[in-house]
């Protein structure tokens, strides 16, 4: 990658409520949120055990809010299967996804924190949605989900980063340098958790890419950092982004 990768970003906001009108302090809050984590600049880097100290990565990704839509709507919850992202079904269209990063702020329902579309998708519904309960900090945000964290995770699967258990047991989440996780971990694991996967090895439960509380996930890893790389060069599904 040539340069620094600046990404605007566009937050749709859906509304019925005055609570899940999401204020632009809030909006702004999420958009620092990235860049700290994105930036190795979140204050809990430190908090990385030494066991990964080699591995923990600054992506180098930045991030420009670049407007807020708002729109109101009757719909008590959305659902996972894009009716936010379609006008024709009540939601917001998105703006120029192939150059800014569409995030939908809404309520989801069904236990749903938010959710991505991976890179190489359809530009009419590529972004990440996350419920307003779990946008940005402060506000509507609810814990343990109040840190930002919802979108860190979703915006590392829209630059194609998996879950760091692979999706099933002792799964492949296609990056070396992440351990074997038996599955996803929750709330804030006591440190060292150990994997009874292949090697027995220590679980990189704070990585941003588990299932943990916000409090408990601080780290991209240099082997994903090299699998976000590869989508913005030259050839790679988000090349478009890093003009
Ligand atoms: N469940 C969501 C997903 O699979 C996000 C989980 C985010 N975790 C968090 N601590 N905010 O994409
Ligand atoms: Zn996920
Ligand atoms: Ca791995």
């Amino acid at each position: 990658v040539n340069g620094k990768i600046e990404i605007p970003v566009v937050v749709n906001v859906l509304y019925r409520t005055a609570a899940e009108n999401i204020s632009l302090t809030q909006i702004q809050s999420q958009i620092d949120v990235l860049n700290k984590d994105f930036n190795a600049l979140n204050s809990d880097f430190n908090q990385v055990p030494t066991l990964f100290s080699g591995v923990k990565a600054n992506v180098g990704i930045s991030f420009v809010l670049d407007q807020v839509i708002r729109k109101s709507t009757t719909k008590t919850s959305w659902g996972t299967r894009d009716a936010m992202k379609k006008s024709k079904q009540g939601g917001i269209d998105p703006t120029s996804p192939t150059t800014k990063l569409n995030i939908w702020s809404c309520t989801i329902g069904g236990g749903i924190l938010g959710y991505a579309q991976f890179p190489g998708g359809s530009s009419a519904t590529d972004g990440v949605v996350i419920d307003a309960k779990y946008f940005g900090l402060a506000g509507s945000a609810a814990a343990p989900y109040n840190l930002g964290r919802t979108a860190t995770h979703e915006v590392g699967h829209w630059m194609n980063l998996r879950h760091i258990w692979g999706d099933a047991t002792c799964g492949n989440d296609f990056v070396a340098d992440t351990p074997l996780h038996n599955t996803a971990n929750y709330g804030v694991p006591a440190y060292p958790h150990y994997s009874t996967c292949a090697g027995t090895p220590v679980e990189m439960t704070m990585n941003y890419m588990d299932y943990t509380d916000d409090a408990g996930m601080y780290m991209f890893s240099a082997g994903q950092k090299a699998r976000i790389d590869a989508i913005f060069v030259s050839g790679g599904a988000r090349y478009s982004f890093a003009q």
